[in-house]
């Protein structure tokens, strides 16, 4: 694929609604982040435990204009943007749809093009940003370890837009399963960081629980853990939540790193990615990093404001696709189960 160079004042606007963050942001040649805005919709799921996808396309729609409004407000210019990305799966279809009609209006309103990105494609990208500049640059050919609420996913990534899936969960995601553990510990809704709170405190041996390895693939399992600590919690009178909450998240780290560690070496590969929301778990980047070290690997994740949803990183990935050749009408319709795809665009 070739590579087009856009101009350095080309300033594109991410939109990301897939789940329960309404984000706008503008990126400016590809380098410089103008605006980043979200709203966490999390005060509006927590009494749930979880997400509930009626409450969640509500609120898009509710907040999008303002959120829109608040990124673009930084810029004084009559034509502010020159191209519109959303992200456009997976996620849930009524977020997605509020994210896309956003877009395609904005797309009209300023006559510039409005593509669709994929979310996880997005959470690679976010590893470049350094503060508000994109200063990083991945290396190719590495392995990507995306964790968030929805997915647990190893791709081999030969370069920009040249995927390979090595590995998905067959059941819970890893962020999902933090936050059933959460739930049954009655810590609340997002669990990841309780529970990462509680480990951290943990003065006891932690409770020991089985490593899902899967051996012979680079599949994961997460719901025999989650069952593992529910069955714990069941059969003790008196449970130590910090020394549940140390085991249940040393189980999941291990099989994360584990599970990365070979696919790199299986692929011979020297440089490891990992993003997602539960990519700002201390103990899975600490452990991730002495291992690679260990292993003559680089590793590269996103400073911790991007790991979980926001919609710089839909921008950057939207700029790179355009770099690449994409156009207005490549990639448009939205996909609650989109995969990720090599890039190929319509000539
Ligand atoms: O990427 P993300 O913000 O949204 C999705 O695309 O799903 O990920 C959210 C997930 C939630 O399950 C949340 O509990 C988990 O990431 N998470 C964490 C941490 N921070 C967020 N999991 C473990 N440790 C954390 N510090
Ligand atoms: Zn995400």
């Amino acid at each position: 694929m070739r590579k087009r160079k856009l101009p350095q004042n080309f300033r594109i606007l991410g939109i990301e609604t897939t789940c329960d963050e309404t984000a706008a942001a503008v990126l400016e040649g590809g380098k410089r982040l103008v605006s980043s805005e979200v709203y966490s919709q999390v005060s509006l799921h927590k009494k749930f435990c979880g997400i509930v996808p009626e409450i969640a396309s509500r609120a898009h729609s509710e907040k999008i204009s303002f959120i829109i409004s608040k990124a673009l407000g930084k810029i004084k210019s009559n034509k502010p943007i020159n191209a519109v990305s959303f992200a456009s799966g997976p996620g849930l279809s009524g977020a997605l749809l509020v994210g896309k009609i956003a877009a395609e209006t904005l797309g009209k309103i300023y006559d510039v093009p409005a593509i669709g990105v994929n979310h996880l494609e997005g959470h690679l990208f976010a590893c470049e940003f350094n503060c508000n500049d994109v200063s990083k640059r991945l290396k190719f050919p590495l392995v990507a370890l995306i964790v968030s609420g929805g997915h647990t996913e190893l791709w081999k990534v030969d370069g920009y837009g040249r995927y390979r899936i090595l590995g998905s969960t067959r059941d819970d995601a890893a962020g999902e399963a933090f936050d059933k553990v959460a739930k049954l510990l009655g810590l609340g809704y997002p669990g990841g960081p309780a529970v990462e709170k509680y480990a951290f405190k943990n003065k006891c041996d932690a409770v020991k629980f089985p490593r899902p390895f899967l051996r012979g693939n680079f599949d994961f399992s997460f719901s025999g853990l989650k069952t593992s600590v529910s069955y714990y919690i069941r059969d003790n009178k008196r449970v130590n939540v910090a020394a549940v909450c140390a085991g249940f998240q040393s189980a999941v780290v291990d099989t994360l790193v584990f599970k990365t560690i070979s696919a790199a070496n299986r692929y011979n590969v020297k440089n490891v990615v990992i993003g997602g929301g539960v990519s700002a778990n201390a103990a899975l980047r600490f452990k991730m990093s002495d291992v690679c070290k260990q292993n003559d690997i680089n590793i590269f994740f996103a400073d911790k404001k991007f790991c979980s949803d926001n919609a710089a990183m839909i921008a950057l990935a939207g700029h790179k696709k355009i770099e690449f050749g994409a156009r207005v009408n490549d990639l448009k319709q939205i996909d609650p189960q989109l995969r990720i795809k090599n890039w190929r665009f319509s000539k």
